[in-house]
C-alpha cells in the first residue's frame, strides 16, 4: 500500500471539470489497488490572479513541493490577455516548472487505430506512430534575459536562449534512458547552422550519446526540417530531445497526428522530488463549463503521475488500457465524434471507471 499526497492545480477554463474527473479515476485507482491518495486543491494561473493579484501564489509553491506529484488541468484565457497586464496565468505555470525543478518534459504522441481517420493527415502516414519527446523545460530562451530597451528613441525587446553543459547533458541522458526501455532511438532537434546554445547542444549531446550511451541510436535534425519530418514520416521517429522552445512548437505539431490533442498527457519531472501531470491542451475557453470537454488527456496524465512519480506501472497501464477499451467501445466525447454521437466529459469518466471494475 502506498500513501501519496496528489496537489491538485485546476486551473482555468476546462481546467477544473477536466481535473474533477482524472480525480475520481486516481481515488477509483487507489481504492481498487490498496493505496491511500489524498488530494488537496490549489490555485494557479488566472483564477489565482483574480483572487490573490498572483499566478502562482506562495502556498501553492510550498503545497506542491510538499507532495507526492501534482496534477495540473490548464491556465489562461481571453480574461487575462492584455499584453500591457502587470502579470499572466502563463507565469504561473513557467514559475512552478522552475520552482519544483521540472526540467524535463516528456510528451508522448501516440496514435489510437480508432482515432486515426480524425488525423489531419492521411491513416497510411500516421498509423503506428509512437514517438515520445523529451522538451527542455526550465531553461532556454524562455529563461534567459529578456526585457526592453530604447537606443535613440526606439524601442527594443529581446530574449535570449542561454544553455549550459550540465542543462543539456541532464536532459539527453533522460531521454536516452528511455530510449532504452522503447526501439533504442534518440534523435536530437536543434538549430545548429545559426543558433551557438544550438551547437553547445549538438556537440554535447553527441559526447552523452558516445560515451554513456553506445548502444542506443542517435541522429540530428536541424528543427526546420523535423517540422517536414514531423508530417511526412512521423513513425521512423522514437525518441526525440530538444530546447524549450523547439520542443513547445514542435510538440503542438505532433499533438495533431493522433487525431485529437484531448487524448494527450505530459509529464515534467526534475531530478528527484514530485513531477507534475497535465493534459497537454490548453484551457479552451470556447468550451468551458458546457461539461463536453474531452477528460482522456488528464486522466491518462494521471495515468503517467503513477508510473513516473509514484512507481505504479500496473496502476498506470490499468487506467491506459481501461481508456483504450472505453475508445474501441465507440464512446466519443465532441472532439472526436467526427459528427457522430458524443458523450459528456462526466460520462466518458464514467465509462473509464466502469472499464476498471
Ligand atoms: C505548453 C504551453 C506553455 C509553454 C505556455 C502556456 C506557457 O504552450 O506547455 O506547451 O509555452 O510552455
Ligand atoms: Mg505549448
Amino acid at each position: 500500500m502506498v500513501k501519496a499526497k496528489i496537489v491538485l492545480l485546476p486551473g482555468d477554463g476546462i481546467g477544473p471539470e477536466i481535473v474533477a474527473q482524472a480525480a475520481r479515476v486516481l481515488l477509483a485507482i487507489g481504492q481498487k489497488f490498496g493505496h491511500d491518495f489524498q488530494c488537496e486543491e490549489h490555485l494557479i494561473g488566472g483564477i489565482a490572479i483574480d483572487t490573490h493579484g498572483d499566478p502562482l501564489p506562495a502556498a501553492t509553491i510550498a503545497a506542491c513541493k510538499a507532495s507526492d506529484a501534482v496534477l495540473l488541468g490548464a491556465v489562461g484565457g481571453p480574461k487575462w490577455d492584455d499584453p500591457t497586464a502587470k502579470t499572466r496565468p502563463e507565469a504561473g505555470l513557467l514559475g512552478i516548472r522552475k520552482a519544483m525543478g521540472l526540467f524535463a518534459n516528456l510528451r508522448p504522441i501516440q496514435t489510437y487505430p480508432e482515432l486515426v481517420d480524425a488525423s489531419p493527415l492521411k491513416r497510411e502516414i500516421v498509423e503506428g506512430t509512437d514517438i515520445l519527446f523529451f522538451r527542455e523545460l526550465t531553461g532556454g530562451i524562455y529563461f534567459g534575459p529578456s526585457g526592453r530597451t530604447t537606443k535613440n528613441g526606439i524601442e527594443e525587446a529581446y530574449a535570449t536562449e542561454v544553455y549550459s553543459v550540465p542543462e543539456v547533458e541532464r536532459i539527453v541522458r533522460l531521454a536516452a534512458a528511455a530510449a532504452r526501455n522503447r526501439r533504442g532511438r534518440v534523435t536530437s532537434v536543434d538549430k545548429a547552422n545559426v543558433l551557438e546554445p544550438s551547437r553547445l547542444w549538438r556537440q554535447v549531446a553527441a559526447r552523452v550519446m558516445k560515451n554513456e550511451f553506445p548502444d542506443v541510436g542517435y541522429d540530428v535534425v536541424l528543427v526546420d526540417s523535423m517540422a517536414m519530418h514531423l508530417i511526412s514520416r512521423p513513425r521512423d521517429f522514437d525518441v526525440v530531445v530538444t530546447s524549450n522552445m523547439f520542443g513547445d512548437i514542435l510538440t503542438d505539431e505532433a499533438s495533431m497526428l493522433p487525431g485529437s490533442l484531448g487524448m494527450l498527457p505530459s509529464a515534467s519531472i526534475g531530478a528527484d522530488g514530485p513531477g507534475l501531470y497535465e493534459p497537454i491542451h490548453g484551457s479552451a475557453p470556447d468550451i468551458a463549463g458546457k461539461g463536453i470537454a474531452n477528460p482522456l488527456a488528464t486522466i491518462l496524465a494521471a495515468a503517467m503521475m503513477l508510473r513516473y512519480s509514484l512507481r505504479q506501472e500496473s496502476e498506470a497501464l490499468a487506467i491506459e488500457s481501461a481508456v483504450k477499451r472505453v475508445l474501441a467501445s465507440g464512446a466519443r466525447t465532441q472532439d472526436i465524434c467526427r459528427g457522430g454521437p458524443s458523450i459528456s466529459t462526466i460520462v466518458m469518466t464514467d465509462r473509464v471507471l466502469q472499464e476498471l471494475g
